[in-house]
């Protein structure tokens, strides 16, 4: 088939790559010339594993190309993805500017049915709004679809090849059919494509990482109880998670959820809610723990040192907002280290790949190290924020020996609580005794 990808951030670019990689032609169109520019040139402007192979077997193999003419891009696809921001304006609603402004671009340019696909997050009803810019806008016959995406940064690749399920929402016959023969390759174990009406579909993608959010949040607090009542929540977790109405995956605490999507679509969903006089009283309380969780580890921290954080010096592994990306938004580390700094602790931090991202953002504030052992030289405490992998198993006589003290807080939970006091840490984690 051919398609066209409008917007190659993250969705777009991994969307647009997965979907040459089963035999179709994709065109990638940005306005952003020098992303595109980049791109033509073979470079991927983002870190995300295993996009890499297939995005430069796609390119040498004609199937996939990048522009910035839309015109071009589109006139002989027979399908559009809208892979476009909605980032939270003021009110915490989305933004659907870009959006809409690409259907109205699309619907002067098209001479033909097409069917578009809007595989950003939006809120309910946007796809009645597309339309309706395809009916001020042109006379040719359109079907609009919402294709919300569910990948995961860090596992893109295999989430998109291998979705757990593939959510259509359109009542056109024409474009259920036509939207079926693509994703067929990606659903042959037998996973469902589930067929809907667009705001079913809409919703489905909001519900969806609001209940993650609301998961990951419910845990924390349970972590937090846990210190309290002098429980441990590994075991909490393992003794629930056993449960297949619970489920194992998502329970793990942590210094709270961050990332591009959750904290922006429980906003989201928060705010649509309020706009249709419904009191979404979980959500409310999910974003207001999740602000607080944050923080944990900077109140463990002045709890430690009696309020004295300034002159301390704080190492921190990880930056990223989670393991294998680049990608900082809404990231715990910069709020913990907007907090640290607030203090007046001297931090000094490593990340296999965020680190260039976080300079951008804090300057010459911290300092940055070449690896992980490098920063911990003479500093009072390692902080981890981050779980890499590379994390999980130091050498803990090297980082014994670098360290001023032998002071470790954990907001990820990476070792086992014995070890580390018979290693003669003091070592304070998440939900775990101290
Ligand atoms: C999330 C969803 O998982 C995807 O299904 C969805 O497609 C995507 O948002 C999106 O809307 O585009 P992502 O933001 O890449 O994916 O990251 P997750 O792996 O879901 O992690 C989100 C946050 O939750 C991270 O900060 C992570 O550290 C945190 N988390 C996750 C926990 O604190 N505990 C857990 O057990 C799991």
């Amino acid at each position: 088939m051919k398609i066209a990808v409008v917007g190659t951030g993250y969705v777009g670019l991994v969307t647009g790559t997965c979907l040459a990689e089963t035999g179709n032609t994709v065109t990638c169109v940005d306005i952003n010339e020098e992303k595109v520019k980049m791109m033509q040139a073979f470079k991927l402007p983002i870190y995300e594993p295993g996009l890499d192979l297939l995005f430069h077997r796609n390119i040498e193999q004609g199937r996939l190309k990048f522009t910035t003419n839309l015109a071009d891009a589109i006139s002989d696809a027979q399908i559009i993805y809208l892979a476009l921001p909605t980032p939270p304006d003021g009110d915490g609603a989305a933004d659907l500017s870009y959006v809409l402004g690409a259907a109205k671009d699309i619907a002067k340019l098209i001479k033909e049915y097409k069917v578009i696909v809007t595989k950003s997050t939006v809120p309910v009803g946007t796809a009645d709004k597309v339309i309706k810019v395809f009916k001020d806008n042109t006379s040719v016959e359109v079907d609009v679809v919402s294709n919300p995406e569910f990948l995961r940064e860090g596992v893109a690749v295999e989430d998109f090849m291998k979705p757990d399920r593939v959510v259509v929402g359109t009542e056109s016959v024409r474009a259920q059919k036509l939207m079926a023969e693509l994703y067929g390759p990606y659903v042959r174990q037998g996973n469902p494509i589930i067929f809907m009406d667009a705001r079913s579909s809409e919703l489905t993608k909001y519900a969806a990482n609001s209940f993650l959010a609301t998961k990951i949040t419910f845990m924390n607090e349970i972590a937090n109880l846990c210190e309290l009542v002098g429980a441990d929540v590994d075991a909490v977790r393992k003794g629930i998670g056993s449960d297949d109405r619970i489920g194992k995956r998502f329970l793990f605490p942590g210094v709270g959820y961050g990332g591009s999507c959750f904290p922006k679509d429980v906003q989201a969903l928060a705010h649509s809610a309020r706009e249709n006089k419904y009191d979404f009283k979980i959500l409310e309380s999910v974003m207001e723990v999740n602000d607080i969780q944050r923080k944990v580890l900077v109140e463990k921290m002045r709890k430690y040192y009696d309020g004295q954080l300034k002159g301390k010096k704080i190492a921190i592994w990880g930056l990223a907002f989670k393991p294998e990306t680049d990608d900082i938004r809404e990231a715990p580390a910069l709020y913990i280290i907007e907090e640290l700094l607030k203090d007046g602790a001297i931090i000094s931090a490593f990340d296999p790949e965020a680190m260039s991202n976080v300079k951008k953002v804090v300057g010459d504030k911290i300092h940055f190290g070449d690896n992980q052992y490098d920063i911990l030289k003479d500093a009072d405490a390692l902080v981890i924020v981050t779980e890499w992998s590379v994390f999980r198993t130091p050498d803990f006589d090297r980082v014994g020996t670098l360290l001023k003290s032998k002071v470790i807080f954990d907001g990820r939970n990476l070792y086992d609580l014995q070890k580390m006091i018979d290693c003669g840490y003091y070592y304070n984690s998440i939900g775990r005794k101290t």
